[in-house]
């Protein structure tokens, strides 16, 4: 028996074989472990002051900046589309910044404004709202700053004053993202002593000092103005950690808790998903957002197919929820391509 002889027929006593459940796409859609549906999705918008605005972000190609009369409008659009999910961040000018982060509660400010437009409008969506303070902040910093220090445990009458200002104006879910420790408890005992015990918190659980915030801070014009975040976001060489922030912010009495960015941290999606019973999300950030549409532009990848790729890496890995800047582009997909799932 010659070699190629011998290797053939050694092969062919193969009883198990796994490319038999990957042989038509029929079949491979029967066994799929995993969907991406529309309704996991919530989708990150950033509203700014005036009207008729509809500023690009050059390092996000597709998201803009919207005033809040077309924000309402592209709220519609997105709201046709199938989306049901919203987060809302609020880009300011420096002139009403200051260390306090006054604006934040401000209620003829912009951003209380509209979630309580947004709410008015489409009283059936969810409205993701976020508790820091550098939107607000003339440190740029989402804590309170003294001698260059964020100071923890003063931060966290301000941010429980945000929130309840939020809930007030409508939001459904709070997002604090701001990373001080006790927030989560802080900020429900706030709510509830104001009678908001039905308003949510998503935890920002496992929030890592990351490189991939970069077109956000553009977007909002948010950098520290000196320093990092290294002090109170998560070193991106741990995950133990991440098992000690969510024990704290689950007996805190967060309802989700959430892992950010994604998909370098797939490990630490599964890690909280294998460990507790909330529901767990993932936030595909800017930076992660750009990196598809920077090679996609190049024609070094494709858009879709890494979109999606992405997105269902992310339920693999455990995700109920993802917030993603695709959700307004994968809703026309779906749409476009006439399915309910992927
Ligand atoms: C800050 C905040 C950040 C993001 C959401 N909330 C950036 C930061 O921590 O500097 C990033 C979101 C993204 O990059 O998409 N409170």
């Amino acid at each position: 028996m010659g070699f190629i002889t011998w290797y053939i027929c050694s092969m062919i006593n193969l009883p198990i074989r796994p490319r038999r459940n990957r042989k038509s796409a029929a079949l491979r859609s029967m066994v799929a472990e995993n969907h991406l549906l529309l309704s996991d999705l919530i989708f990150p918008m950033f509203v700014v002051p005036g009207e008729n605005q509809k500023i690009a972000i050059t390092s996000m190609p597709g998201i803009y900046r919207y005033s809040l009369d077309l924000l309402l409008a592209e709220i519609g659009e997105c709201v046709n589309l199938g989306l049901s999910a919203f987060a809302l961040f609020p880009a300011l000018p420096d002139s009403i910044k200051d260390k306090f982060a006054t604006e934040s509660t401000n209620e003829q400010g912009l951003y209380l404004e509209a979630i309580r437009r947004i709410k008015a409008c489409y009283p059936d969506i969810v409205l993701m709202t976020d508790v820091a303070m550098d939107p607000y902040s003339s440190d740029g910093h989402d804590g309170y700053v003294e001698h260059g220090e964020i100071i923890n445990d003063k931060t966290l009458p301000i941010l429980a004053a945000m929130a309840v200002a939020q809930a007030k104006a409508g939001a459904d879910i709070l997002g604090p993202s701001d990373m001080m420790d006790g927030r989560i408890g802080y900020i429900r005992e706030a709510l509830d002593d104001a009678g908001f015990t039905n308003t949510s918190i998503m935890a920002y659980t496992a929030k890592y000092a990351s490189a991939f915030y970069g077109p956000f801070r553009d977007a909002l014009d948010s950098a520290p103005k000196f320093g990092d975040k290294k002090t109170y976001q998560m070193n991106f060489a741990n995950s133990k950690e991440a098992l000690i922030e969510a024990d704290l912010d689950v007996a805190e009495g967060a309802d989700i808790l959430m892992v950010k960015p994604g998909l370098p941290y797939l490990d630490v999606v599964k890690l909280l998903a294998d460990n507790f019973q909330q529901p767990i999300a993932a936030y595909n950030v800017s930076g992660e957002y750009a990196m598809v549409k920077a090679a996609a532009a190049n024609g070094w990848i494709d858009n879709d197919k890494a979109m999606i790729e992405s997105l269902v890496g992310l339920k693999r890995a455990g995700a109920k929820i993802i917030l993603t800047y695709f959700a307004k582009e994968l809703a026309i997909y779906f749409k476009s391509h006439q399915v309910g799932a992927l």
